[in-house]
This record gives structure tokens, sequence and C-alpha cells, in this order.
């Protein structure tokens, strides 16, 4: 299959309001003067994002208020992006976490998480990806997954649950999808410095090697998908952690991984209950 050509396409984006969505929806407009859906439940946010790439590009944006975690939400975003205009690519990067102990995290809360981490993406795979088959324009989706998805990490539990039910849902699919037109990729950063961690005791990390920088990450992300990779990790650093942990024990890690959060969660006036 050949690599994606985003040039004047029209691309689907969840999760656009902050981050590491927004990053990739201006790089996408900026760059490839893509046509774009942006999805998420800030209307605020979405509506300026529009007008400012709108007014500097002269691309045409549609935006999409919705609530993931809820179903008939996830329902509208396909119904509503496909009536508007042809989709080439999707990009499922909405995503929630809970940093701190498991035990803490109220069952709503981990509820939300689970029907936006998992069930809204494995939906909209299951809703995009007929109709690109059926588009037949080579186009391809992208789940954001994390490195939580390739290792345990303690005071993130439920997260690295979800993630890693994307990495291995995403693996999987894009096997049952080979020699078909249209591609699955599954995209996993490591620490981004975006709102997810400096708005939590994640910012301990703030200013260190461990977090990306967010353009660097969309850029990484984006030339992942347009080049249809099954599985991507951005960062030199990310993929040297990755190789070590390799070579150590399962056990090793994810006791270095809980010894690191746990002074992270110390130093942001710790959430964590003693034993
Ligand atoms: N930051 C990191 O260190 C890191 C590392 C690895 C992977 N990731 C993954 O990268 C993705 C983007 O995260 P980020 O770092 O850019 O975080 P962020 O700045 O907090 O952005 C999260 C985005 O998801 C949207 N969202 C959250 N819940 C939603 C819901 N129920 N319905 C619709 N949209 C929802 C938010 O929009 P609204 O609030 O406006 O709805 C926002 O646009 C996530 O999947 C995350 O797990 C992040």
């Amino acid at each position: 299959m050949q690599a994606m050509n985003f040039t004047s396409r029209r691309i689907l984006i969840t999760g656009a309001s902050s981050g590491l969505g927004l990053a990739m929806a201006k790089l996408l407009a900026n760059r490839d003067q893509a046509d774009l859906v942006l999805v998420a439940r800030r209307l605020d946010r979405l509506n300026e994002l529009k007008a400012e790439l709108e007014g500097s590009t002269g691309i045409s944006c549609q935006v999409i208020a919705a609530d993931l975690a809820k179903p008939q939400d996830v329902e509208r975003v396909f119904t509503e992006a496909t009536a508007a205009g042809e989709i080439f690519g999707v990009i499922l990067n909405a995503g929630v976490t809970h940093f701190g102990n498991h035990l803490d995290m109220e069952w709503s809360a981990f509820e939300a998480m689970l029907a936006t981490n998992v069930t809204s993406v494995v939906r909209l795979v299951s809703l995009f990806t007929p109709y690109l088959l059926e588009k037949g324009q080579g186009g391809g989706v992208m789940l954001v997954s994390s490195m939580a998805g390739l290792l345990p990490v303690p005071f993130q539990s439920a997260y690295a649950g979800t993630k890693a039910f994307i990495t291995n849902f995403a693996q999987s699919l894009a096997e049952e999808l080979r020699g078909q037109p249209v591609s699955i990729t599954v995209f996993s950063p490591g620490g981004i410095d975006t709102a997810m961690t400096r708005d939590s005791q994640l910012r301990y990390f703030e200013n260190t090697a461990l977090l990306q920088d967010v353009d660097s990450c969309a850029r990484d992300g984006l030339e992942a998908m347009r080049r249809r990779d099954g599985i991507a990790v951005p960062g030199l650093l990310n993929r040297a952690q990755l190789f070590a942990t390799r070579l150590a024990p399962r056990k090793l890690i994810t006791f270095i991984t809980g010894t690191t959060y746990r002074k992270a969660l110390k130093a942001g006036n710790g959430q964590e209950k003693t034993a």
C-alpha cells in the first residue's frame, strides 16, 4: 500500500480541543491544507480553532461537540461527519487518565474513562473502517494509545489497562485487514507536555527529557500514520526505554516505574495512601 497523502483530504480528529489532537489539527491544516472534522466536548475551543485555521489557511473545518463517553454522541460523530463530506483519515486521539491510587478513583470516573478511551474508540473504528474500505480512497485510521499500553504503570493502573486494550486491539485488527486498502496505525507516545501532564501530579516530570514536546510528538504521529506504520513509539529516549524494558524482568520495570511515580505523587502533595 502506498504512503498516505493528506493534502486537501478531509481528516477527523477526536480530542482536537487540546494537547496532541490540537497540535495534529494545526499541522494538518497548515502543512497539508487538509480539511478537518474537529471533535471534543469543549465547543468554544473547537470554534476558536476553526476560526483560526479557516482564517489563516483557507481550509474548512466542521466542528462536532460530543462527549465520547456517551454512546449516542459517538454514533452522532460518525453520522454527522460522513453526512457533511467524505472522510479520508480518522485520528482517534481523545483520552483521559487518572493519576493516583486506583482505589481512590470514583467508579463513575472509571466508567467514563473506559467509555472514552476504549468503547468509543472501538465503536468509531468499527464504523469508519468499513466506510473507508467502501470509499476505496486508501485512507486510514490512527488510534492514539500510549507506552502505558506496552508496560504496567502503577498509579495509572486503569489508564494503562485501557491503553493495553487499544494497542492489542489495533495491532490485531491491522493483521485482520492485511492486504486491504485501509491501514490501522497505533501511536504510542511516552509522556507528552500537554494539559494531561501539566494539570496533574505528572507535572513533576515537567522540564525533564521524559516529556516530549507536543508539536514534535504530533509530527511523529502524523508521519507514522502517513507511512502506515502498524505501531509507532515516538522519540529516541522512549524507544531506548522500551528496548531496555525488554531486557529486564517485567517485575523490575514495574517496581522502578512505581517508585518514580510514587515520588511524583509525594511531590504533588501525594494522593497516595500508605498500604
Ligand atoms: N500527555 C501524555 O503524557 C500522553 C502520553 C501518551 C499518550 N497520551 C494520549 O494522547 C491523547 C491526547 O492526550 P493529551 O495529552 O493531548 O491530553 P489533553 O491535552 O488533556 O487532551 C485530551 C483531549 O481529549 C478530549 N476528551 C477527553 N475526554 C473526552 C470525552 N469524553 N469526549 C470527547 N473528547 C474528550 C479533550 O477534549 P474536551 O475536554 O474538550 O472534551 C481533549 O481535547 C490521549 O489519548 C492520551 O491518552 C498522552
